[in-house]
């Protein structure tokens, strides 16, 4: 896909909103979350632009731990995420981490596909279900621990 990848504005919102309803209908971001991400981390929320429209977004913390990442459902497959998180690899020299709920496949397709690798289960990190944890194999491990996950739980996608 040609688009292009630049900062998230505010007047991204109504367009991230409704990717994220469709994305995650069990437990979306809210407005407030998002609006959190762009002021907390201006550098690290960027969305992905097909023509004029807004198509998909990635939100990650500087050290490379994604936090969230959503492509519209028509522009899905056609290689959109991928440069999404490549953006992060590229800003953050190849270190990167997510967790992925264990029953999302497409997501553990995905990451896979990108040649992330899995590093450890946390067990119930989603209070009903397990994470996987997986890891950019060119990481750098430290900054990585466990407890640096657990301190960010209450901004971690619920999928
Ligand atoms: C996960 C997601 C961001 C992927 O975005 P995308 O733009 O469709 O991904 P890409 O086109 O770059 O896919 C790259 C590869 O990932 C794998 N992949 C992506 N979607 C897949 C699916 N539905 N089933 C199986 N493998 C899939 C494939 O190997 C694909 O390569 P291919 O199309 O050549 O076979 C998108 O499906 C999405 O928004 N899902 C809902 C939100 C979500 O679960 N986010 C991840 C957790 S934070």
């Amino acid at each position: 896909m040609r688009g292009r990848i630049r900062e998230f504005r505010r007047a991204d919102l109504g367009a991230i909103l409704r990717i994220e309803a469709k994305a995650f209908p069990k437990m979306p971001y809210d407005r407030g979350t998002f609006l959190y991400f762009a002021s907390a981390y201006r550098d690290n929320f960027m969305v992905y632009i097909a023509g004029h429209e807004v198509v998909g977004y990635i939100i990650f913390y500087p050290d490379g731990h994604i936090v969230s990442v959503a492509v519209h459902a028509r522009y899905r497959r056609s290689g959109i995420g991928t440069e999404l998180v490549g953006e992060v690899l590229k800003r953050t020299r190849g270190d990167a981490i997510v967790e992925v709920r264990e029953s999302n496949e497409v997501a553990r397709a995905f990451y896979s596909h990108l040649g992330f690798v899995m590093q450890r289960i946390i067990p119930e990190y989603y209070g009903d279900e397990d994470a996987l944890v997986m890891i950019n194999p060119f990481s750098k491990e430290k900054g990585f621990t466990e407890k640096g996950l657990r301190s960010k739980l209450s901004f971690t996608k619920k999928v």
